[in-house]
């Protein structure tokens, strides 16, 4: 299509960002999909508010001095010896534990406000009042989970850290972009994939009961938002031409090294290591 989207289906039919006028044609409002009723609809079964006490009190404490908020095993750099020999000379490992995860979650809440951001953008986009719908569901449901994750940040240290430039680029990238598959790839299937990921390992290994808590909240909204994608994928991917496959990969690609990279590099928390007296340099080259 000239306006690069891939539409397979009718249901993901796309206007430009800027189209509202198309949004009113009366043919429109007849020919809502059911598609994602389902999901929509479960919206209710799992609703929580992190405002609420009785779902999640942020007033629970935590000692961010001395008691390390995740074992070693899940923080990458303590396997290297430079690293952990440093850290465990100057008693600093507790926390530098504890600033790592502070790294991952301002990571999470940057990427939840992108997730926020990108399903807005998908309601300007998507012509169907289904899809609208449900991408409006996911909005409020975003929506919750910055302010919960800010939350925690605040509580349990004061301020984020800054969202790392490859995961930035890449969320402005998506939330920009006017093509829906550009925006359900980068953001539904692996965004919101690697979060879950990150999610599930949280709820399993932090030993904070009110981060567990979290996780466990955010997990029953997010497996609904995957599953978004991969309606979209399921309906959109057997019916590809050879061209258009190869586009869609090359993005799935490019979206999942940037994601990679904002994990695993080094150079982004290069701060972080001068904080504790360590050369990011060195720790580059052992990682
Ligand atoms: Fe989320
Ligand atoms: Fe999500």
């Amino acid at each position: 299509m000239a306006d690069g989207n891939i539409t397979k289906d009718i249901m993901y039919d796309a206007v430009a960002p800027d189209d509202f006028e198309s949004m009113l044609e009366l043919d429109r409002y007849n020919a809502r999909s059911t598609a994602f009723d389902k999901i929509i609809s479960a919206t209710h079964d799992h609703f929580w508010d992190p405002l609420d006490k009785k779902y999640i009190d942020f007033d629970e404490p935590w000692d961010m001095e001395n008691e390390a908020l995740q074992p070693d095993h899940q923080i990458m750099s303590l396997g290297i010896p430079y690293v952990r020999e440093h850290l465990e000379k100057t008693g600093q490992k507790a926390k530098f534990i504890n600033e790592m995860t502070l790294w991952n979650f301002s990571s999470i809440l940057h990427g939840e406000q992108g997730a926020l951001n990108l399903s807005a953008s998908l309601c300007h986009v998507l012509k169907d009042q289904g899809a609208q719908e449900y991408a409006a569901n996911q909005t409020r449901e975003e929506a919750r989970h910055v302010t919960a994750f800010a939350k925690y940040i605040k509580a349990r240290w004061g301020r984020p850290r800054p969202c790392g430039s490859v995961l930035k680029q890449l969320l402005v990238d998506i939330i920009e972009a006017p093509e829906v598959f550009k925006k359900i790839i980068g953001m539904q299937m692996l965004v919101e994939g690697l979060a879950m990921g990150a999610f599930a390992a949280g709820y399993q290994y932090n030993r904070d009961p009110l981060a567990k808590k979290l996780f466990q909240l955010v997990m029953t909204d997010e497996a609904f938002h995957h599953k978004f994608g991969k309606i979209w994928a399921d309906r959109t991917i057997p019916k590809m031409t050879e061209d258009e496959r190869n586009t869609v990969e090359d993005w799935a690609a490019h979206c999942f090294q940037s994601l990679l990279f904002n994990l695993g590099s080094p150079n982004q928390m290069a701060d972080v290591y001068r904080e504790f007296g360590l050369d990011p340099d060195k720790v580059r080259e052992e990682m």
